[in-house]
């Protein structure tokens, strides 16, 4: 479990380094993904997840798809670049 988040984390470091807001993100803390931030993540998809469609199932996605779908998804919910992450940390934490 420890290791899956983890990971989970490790690619949105990366993946978030990618984008050119990166540098400006407002939490320097990006490394670590807290039991707290990855329960915000879960409020926030339920909350926004499932106003277009119906809310995604976390588990039908390999976290590397997940990169893709929530750099499309997160401007559509308007998720800032912080909420983009915790959404992401949360997908990707639930058990395949
Ligand atoms: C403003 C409307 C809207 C919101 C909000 C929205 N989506 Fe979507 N979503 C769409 C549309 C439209 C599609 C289908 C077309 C596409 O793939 O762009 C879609 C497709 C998807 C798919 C299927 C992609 C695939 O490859 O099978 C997933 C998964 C998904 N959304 C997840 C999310 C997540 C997670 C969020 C919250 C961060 C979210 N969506 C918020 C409109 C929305």
């Amino acid at each position: 479990m420890k290791r899956i988040i983890l990971a989970g984390s490790l690619a949105a470091v990366a993946l978030l380094s990618c984008t050119p807001k990166a540098s400006t993100a407002a939490s320097p803390v990006l490394a670590v993904s807290t039991a707290e931030q990855i329960a915000q993540g879960k409020t926030i998809f339920e909350n926004s997840c499932g106003r277009c469609h119906k809310l995604p199932d976390p588990a039908k996605h390999t976290p590397v798809q997940w990169v893709g779908i929530m750099n499309s998804m997160a401007p559509k919910a308007k998720l800032t670049d912080e909420q983009h992450q915790w959404v992401y940390d949360y997908v990707v934490s639930v058990k395949k």
